[in-house]
């Protein structure tokens, strides 16, 4: 297992446009299997790779469904409904926000073998998506945050708390 350091807002690397992967190679497969382990230490339901500082266009999800997902050149073909929820990420630490996304998502892309995909996701699965393809364009969710982001606990309890 290896982690990666999260980069945080501030950092350019997370405003800029990530570039599509053409092929898999084992430098691109340990990214991946990086990227699910900062994930899950961070306690996050996703990680896109410039978090991570490399700009390709690969995030991994993980609600808490076990499900897995790895998505690569990922696309949403079409969307519905919509949602309004509070919003996290690993990058904007302790912050929150209220964002307004579609309920209901169809996101196609590339697996892990370079393999065609389509996911259909709901709720917070379908947030999570649009969360993580947003940072492959250089998007934050302060960005489309309906008003200011807050910070429900304050960092000295966070402290106390570990
Ligand atoms: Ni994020």
């Amino acid at each position: 297992m290896a982690l990666r350091n999260i980069r945080t807002e501030g950092d350019d690397v997370l405003r800029k446009s990530c570039k599509r992967v053409d092929k898999m190679t084992d430098r691109i497969a340990v990214l991946i299997d990086d990227m699910f382990d900062t994930m899950y230490e961070a306690n996050g339901v996703g990680l896109a790779a410039p978090q991570v500082g490399i700009l390709k266009r690969i995030v991994v999800i993980d609600i808490g469904d076990d499900n897995p997902i790895c998505l690569i050149n990922p696309e949403i073909i079409a969307q519905d409904g919509e949602q309004t929820g509070d919003e996290g990420c690993l990058s904007l630490p302790g912050l929150v926000g209220t964002v307004t996304r579609p309920n209901h998502v169809v996101c196609r892309a590339l697996d892990e073998n370079m393999e065609e995909i389509e996911i259909e996701g709901e709720g917070l699965l379908a947030r999570a998506i649009c969360h993580e393809l947003d940072h492959l364009d250089g998007v934050l969710y302060r960005d489309r945050a309906d008003g200011p982001l807050t910070r429900p606990v304050p960092p000295e309890e966070l402290d106390d708390m570990e």
